[in-house]
């Protein structure tokens, strides 16, 4: 088979055979073939270096290949890369365990899974058991939000945007979610109105705090979730923040909940937990939530245990990548790149079909009239790695890079953007 270097023989050879992630495989181009990466780089089977915008998901926060990371990995690999977590414990995991839970504090109880889609999951089974447990089997509807993604999951799908999420051929399947509109500051409490007619119903709130990104990286105010905090005390329903995205410095804040002074009843956390090395996911859950399922009774037991739960491998990475957000000062970090983010972008706001420019934290986002972004291979010729979100409203070119990124790399994304947007 012949092979040229952008187009090597495994790819040639392998992609008859595999089914890739939200692709429209009639029309779509050839992925790029990545052999290597590094920082916030990678590397292409033709050589060509490309910045990557997006680090792999939002998960790669300190960059690719990361030697601490890789040395924790590597030793654990020797001694234990996986037991299972029924009935039998690994160091790791726990130790895992307890850091997040003094992170996260005053939550406390840490359950592992591989997947942000099915920490989501495991999230709304807390919250729907435990009214069960306690005698409200009623109390089974979540209550979520317009343009939100929780993750491709039969529940998750369902509490993504009905209209403008991607999932609209699962509609009424996987649990019984109310969508209500973000509360905003002048909504004159449309949203507690709203609430209140259904709270009785409804188990838990779901929310992507401050940021609800692959339904389009809309923002949102910290007051919104103090609001929420104060809806669900009143009804005693949980509140659940899905920190997936927004977790580990993302927004600014080591956490989006630091940033908005709320604590949640249940966090989910993932992508950067590992720093973008291996899969692993974790809800986090108060002590009040865990009591729910305190009981003589086997089977008031949260009934979920995936196979890899508590992997030691993912666990040693999410301890390198922990280990490096305590040592370096993330949040200045992050503030230079939201400078520069900000005064580069803003720039953008009277191009042709930008309809507006946002930045939080390590965010930054133009958003453009539906058709109108470029195309990734745009982007690629341009030396970086963008993949716009396509929404029936809104083309989004956003990035996300490492938060490790450094002042020239960062310059190239936005040259890139800027020179691409003017083509
Ligand atoms: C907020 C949020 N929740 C859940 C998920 C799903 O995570 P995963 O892709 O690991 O299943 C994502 C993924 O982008 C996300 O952004």
């Amino acid at each position: 088979m012949a092979t040229s270097p952008r187009d090597p023989a495994w790819l040639r050879s392998g992609a008859p055979h595999v089914w890739r992630p939200y692709c429209q495989h009639q029309t779509a181009p050839t992925p790029l073939a990545v052999v290597g990466a590094h920082g916030s780089r990678l590397v292409l089977a033709d050589g060509r270096e490309l910045v990557d915008g997006v680090a792999s998901w939002w998960t790669a926060a300190h960059g690719y290949n990361h030697p601490h990371i890789a040395a924790r990995v590597e030793e654990q690999l020797r001694r234990l890369p996986h037991v299972a977590f029924g009935g039998l414990a690994n160091e790791p995991a726990y130790a895992l365990a307890e850091r997040l839970a003094a992170l996260l504090a005053p939550l406390s109880r840490v359950f592992f899974v591989e997947s942000g889609s099915v920490s989501v999951e495991v999230a709304l089974k807390m919250a729907v058991q435990s009214f069960h447990n306690r005698g409200e089997p009623r109390r089974r509807r979540i209550v979520c939000f317009e343009n939100a993604y929780h993750g491709d999951t039969l529940a998750t799908m369902a509490l993504s945007d009905p209209v403008s999420g991607m999932h609209h051929a699962f509609a009424g399947m996987g649990i019984d979610a109310i969508h209500l509109p973000v509360p905003r500051a002048d909504d004159g409490g449309a949203f507690e109105e709203a609430f209140r007619s259904v709270a009785g119903e409804v188990a838990g709130v779901v929310i992507e705090p401050l940021v609800q990104c692959a339904g389009g990286m809309r923002f949102h105010e910290p007051e919104t979730l103090q609001r929420l905090r104060h809806a669900c005390d009143e009804h005693g329903v949980w509140l659940i923040f899905d920190e997936i995205a927004t977790g580990f410095f993302r927004t600014g804040a080591r956490f989006a909940l630091d940033a908005a002074g709320v604590v949640p009843d249940i966090v989910t956390i993932g992508k950067a937990l590992t720093g973008g090395t291996l899969p692993l996911a974790a809800v986090v859950a108060s002590e009040a939530v865990f009591a729910c399922f305190l009981s003589e009774q086997a089977d008031r037991a949260l009934q979920h245990g995936p196979t890899y739960m508590g992997n030691a491998l993912a666990c040693a990475a999410a301890h390198g990548s922990l280990d490096l957000f305590e040592r370096g000062d993330f949040a200045a970090r992050v503030a230079r790149l939201e400078a520069l983010l900000r005064g580069r972008l803003g720039a953008l706001r009277t191009r042709a079909d930008v309809v507006d420019v946002r930045v939080l934290g390590a965010i930054g986002v133009v958003e453009m009239k539906p058709g109108t972004a470029p195309a990734s291979a745009d982007f690629a010729e341009r030396g970086v790695f963008l993949r716009p979100l396509r929404l029936p409203h809104a083309d989004v070119v956003y990035v996300m890079p490492p938060l490790t990124i450094e002042e020239p790399d960062t310059n190239r994304l936005l040259d890139a953007i800027d020179d691409a947007l003017a083509a």
